[in-house]
């Protein structure tokens, strides 16, 4: 499939329909954030294309939708590796060392500052405050799972950890 490519199937439209359901009938927009995230769910990132289909889907101008996309920096723009750090470099983080830890990643895995390793596995970026600034400094893995007091020989591990898993998954699909 293209970068841009996407049509909607009766089986993410049917997933829409059970967001928009949640709204009042003339409130369907309200469900974008959710279309969104079921978009990239099931391709890894919303491409262009597909932000035209969920606007069209809600009735919205697809300007804004592409709003919603680029203000939340868990939409990614484009594919991405299969697992995604975002490494928060605001001001509470930057005092307790998270610029390192975000150079300390990029050096490890070669990649510069939101680069995809060759093998597709790792993306590495910049992220803003996580609301977690307590446990600074701290870095966001695929959206969902929070890293906190990050050190070098917490990333290292988490790193292996994280390359032992796909290939695990890799060995059980050959
Ligand atoms: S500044 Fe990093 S979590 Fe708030």
């Amino acid at each position: 499939m293209s970068a841009e490519a996407f049509v909607l199937s009766d089986a993410t439209r049917q997933r829409f329909a059970v967001e928009v359901a949640k709204y009042p009938p003339d409130q369907a927009q309200s469900a974008v954030m959710a279309c969104l995230a079921i978009v990239q769910q099931e391709q890894g990132f919303v491409s262009g294309q597909a932000e035209k289909v969920v606007a069209d889907y809600l009735g919205m101008p697809p300007i804004a939708v592409h709003e919603v996309t680029t203000f939340y920096n868990m939409y990614n723009q484009r594919p991405l590796g299969r697992y995604k750090f975002n490494v928060c470099t605001n001001l509470p983080c930057q005092l307790r060392d998270g610029q390192s830890a975000l150079e300390h990643l990029c050096r490890r895995l070669a990649v510069e500052e939101g680069g995809t390793t060759a093998d597709s596995l790792f993306t590495v970026q910049k992220s803003e405050c996580l609301g977690a600034c307590a446990d600074a400094p701290v870095m966001l893995v695929n959206d969902r799972q929070m890293c906190s007091f990050m050190n070098n020989e917490r990333l290292d591990a988490l790193v292996a950890t994280l390359r032992e898993h796909a290939s695990a998954d890799a060995a059980t699909k050959v």
